[in-house]
C-alpha cells in the first residue's frame, strides 16, 4: 500500500487528521507520562514527531520494541506542535513495529565522520547529511532532464560497452569473458580477442560523446546522462571510477553557443535546487559549509568569467603564487590553478578556453593559429574543473591528422570519420561531471559522500 510521505503530510494535513505513517525511528526520548519518538521516511530532512503515551495502544510493551533504526508505522491523529521548527506532530493511536534494531545498530544519535559513515554504505543513507545529499542529487537530475526539455534536446541513451577510447587516454576497465587463467593466444603469444565475447577487446566507456555525436547528426539537440567509467588511479576527492555524466551535444554549434549553454544549464540547476531543496540546502549551509547558499545564488544571478587559456596562464605566472606544479604556457592547467583562478581572481566559476592543443582530445576542433583548439573548460570554485567541452572538429583531413597524431588507430574509428565525409556540420558540446556537481552545489567535500555507492582505487564493495 503506498501511503503519503512524511514530507506531504507536513505540507498539507491538517490538525485533526487520521493518518498513518511509515519510517524509521531516528530518535527515542522517553520522559515519565509520554515520549517522543521521531521517525523518518527519507522523503525530509526533519522527519516528524511521534507522540506516543498511555492512549496508545500496547503502550509499554510496543515503547520497549522501538530504538534507533527500527522499523515501524505509526496511525494517529496531527496536532499542531508547539516545537520549534515543525508545525504538526503526530499523536499515536497504535504503533506497529516491522523490525527492531538492538543497540548494535551503528547509526546512534552521535554525529559519525564522513570517513566512518563510508564503511556503513548499507545505512549511512539514513542519516541527514547523506539523506539531503541524495535529495539535492535527485533534484539536480531532475532539473536536467527539464531544462533540456524545455530546450527541445532529445534525449539519448549511448551504450556503456564499447570498443573505442573517447578520450583517447588509455584509462580503460576491459571488459572480458574469456579464462583470464588460460585465455586464448596468438601467433605472438598475446590474448587472441578475437575469441572474446565481442571478437574485439571491448571496454567500460570512459565518455558517450562519441554516440551522442552520431545522434547529433541525425536530431541536431540530444544529451546523454549515464554512468561512465574511468581507470585513473586518483585517490582524490574529486575523482570516482565510475561517475555520472551529462554530455549534450549540438549540431550546428560553435564554442560560443557551447559556452552559452554550459553557463544557462548551471544557473538552471542551480535555481531548481534552491527553489526545491530549501530545507536541504539551509542544512548544508549551517553544517557543511556556510558558503553554500551564497554561492548558489551567486551562480544563479551572476555572469560567469570567460578567458583563454593563454590569458589564464599570464594571470596565473603574475600572481606570485608558488604553486606545486609551476607555470607555463603548455602545460594542463591542475586542481590548484583551477582553483586559485575560480576562488581568488574571479571568486565565480570561469571558463577557460583555446587550450593547446597537445594537452587536449584528438576531436576538438583546430583553432586557426594551428596550435590551440577550441576547448572549454568550466571551473567552479573548491572543485575546479566541473565541465569539460570543445566544439568539434568536423573537417576530415584535419581530424585525420589530428587522430594519427594523437598515436590512435585511424581504422577504429571509421565511422566517426564517416560522419565528416557525410553531411558534416560544425558542432560542440559538453560533458557535465555530475557528482563535481552535486559536491559543488551542496558544499561536501569528499565526492565519495555524493554518490550513493563510490568507486574508487580498491572500493567496491557495496
Ligand atoms: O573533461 P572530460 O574528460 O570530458 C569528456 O569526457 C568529454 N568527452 C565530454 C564531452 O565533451 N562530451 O570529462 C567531463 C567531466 C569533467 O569536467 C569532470 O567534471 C568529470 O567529467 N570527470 C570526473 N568526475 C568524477 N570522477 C572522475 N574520475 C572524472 N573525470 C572526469
Ligand atoms: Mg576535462
Amino acid at each position: 500500500m503506498t501511503m503519503p510521505t512524511i514530507k506531504t503530510l507536513l505540507a498539507s494535513g491538517h490538525p485533526g487528521d487520521t493518518v498513518t505513517i511509515q519510517g524509521w525511528v531516528r530518535t527515542k526520548r522517553e520522559q515519565k507520562t509520554f515520549s517522543f519518538i521521531n521517525i523518518n521516511d527519507g522523503s525530509t530532512l526533519g522527519g516528524i514527531q511521534v507522540v506516543a503515551d498511555e492512549q496508545t495502544a500496547d503502550y509499554e510493551a510496543v515503547l520497549k520494541r522501538i530504538n534507533t533504526g527500527a522499523s515501524v508505522a505509526v496511525t494517529g491523529v496531527l496536532a499542531e506542535s508547539p516545537a520549534k521548527g515543525q508545525r504538526l506532530e503526530l499523536k499515536a493511536q497504535t504503533l506497529e513495529v516491522f523490525g527492531e534494531a538492538d543497540d548494535t545498530y551503528p547509526l546512534q544519535k552521535k554525529r559519525h565522520s564522513f570517513e566512518f559513515l563510508r564503511t556503513l554504505g548499507h545505512l549511512r543513507s539514513r542519516t541527514n547529511t547523506l539523506g539531503a545529499v541524495f535529495r539535492v542529487r535527485n533534484a539536480c537530475a531532475q532539473a536536467i532532464h527539464q531544462f533540456f526539455h524545455e530546450r527541445g534536446f532529445l534525449w539519448i541513451h549511448t551504450p556503456i560497452l564499447t570498443s573505442s577510447d573517447c578520450e583517447g587516454a588509455g584509462e580503460l576497465f576491459t571488459v572480458t569473458s574469456l579464462d583470464l587463467n588460460h585465455p586464448p593466444q596468438t601467433a605472438e603469444h598475446t590474448v587472441d580477442f578475437s575469441q572474446d565475447f565481442f571478437g574485439k577487446p571491448a571496454y567500460l566507456t570512459v565518455s558517450g560523446q562519441l554516440e551522442a555525436e552520431i545522434m547529433a547528426m541525425a536530431f541536431t539537440n540530444v544529451y546523454t546522462f549515464g554512468p561512465t567509467f574511468r581507470a585513473e588511479n586518483s585517490n582524490t576527492s574529486r575523482h570516482l571510477a565510475e561517475f555520472w555524466m551529462v554530455e549534450p551535444e549540438m549540431a550546428f554549434c560553435n564554442l560560443g553557443g557551447n559556452m552559452d549553454l554550459a553557463e544557462a544549464f548551471l544557473k538552471y540547476v542551480f535555481r531548481y535546487v534552491l527553489d526545491h531543496c530549501e530545507e536541504d540546502m539551509a542544512f548544508f549551509n549551517q553544517r557543511i559549509d556556510d558558503t553554500v547558499l551564497a554561492t548558489a545564488d551567486a551562480i544563479a544571478n551572476s555572469e560567469f568569467a570567460r578567458i583563454t587559456y593563454t590569458e589564464a596562464v599570464t594571470q596565473l605566472q603574475k600572481s606570485g603564487q608558488s604553486f606545486e606544479f609551476p607555470v607555463e604556457w603548455g602545460i594542463d592547467l591542475q586542481s590548484e590553478h583551477e582553483r586559485y583562478l575560480a576562488e581568488e581572481v574571479f571568486k565565480r566559476p570561469l571558463i577557460v578556453t583555446d587550450y593547446p592543443a597537445a594537452i587536449k582530445a584528438f576531436y576538438m576542433r583546430l583553432n586557426d593559429d594551428g596550435k590551440t583548439v577550441a576547448a572549454m573548460d568550466v571551473l567552479a570554485p573548491k572543485v575546479g574543473e566541473i565541465i569539460g567541452g570543445s566544439q568539434r572538429e568536423e573537417r576530415l583531413d584535419i581530424l585525420e591528422r589530428r587522430i594519427d597524431a594523437a598515436g590512435l588507430p585511424r581504422d577504429a574509428y571509421w565511422w566517426y570519420l564517416d560522419l565528416r565525409r557525410y553531411g558534416t556540420v560544425p558542432h560542440a558540446g559538453f560533458g557535465l561531471g555530475f557528482e563535481r556537481l552535486v559536491q559543488f552545489i551542496t558544499g561536501m567535500g569528499n565526492i565519495r559522500d555524493v554518490i550513493p555507492f563510490p568507486r574508487t582505487p580498491e572500493n567496491i564493495e557495496f
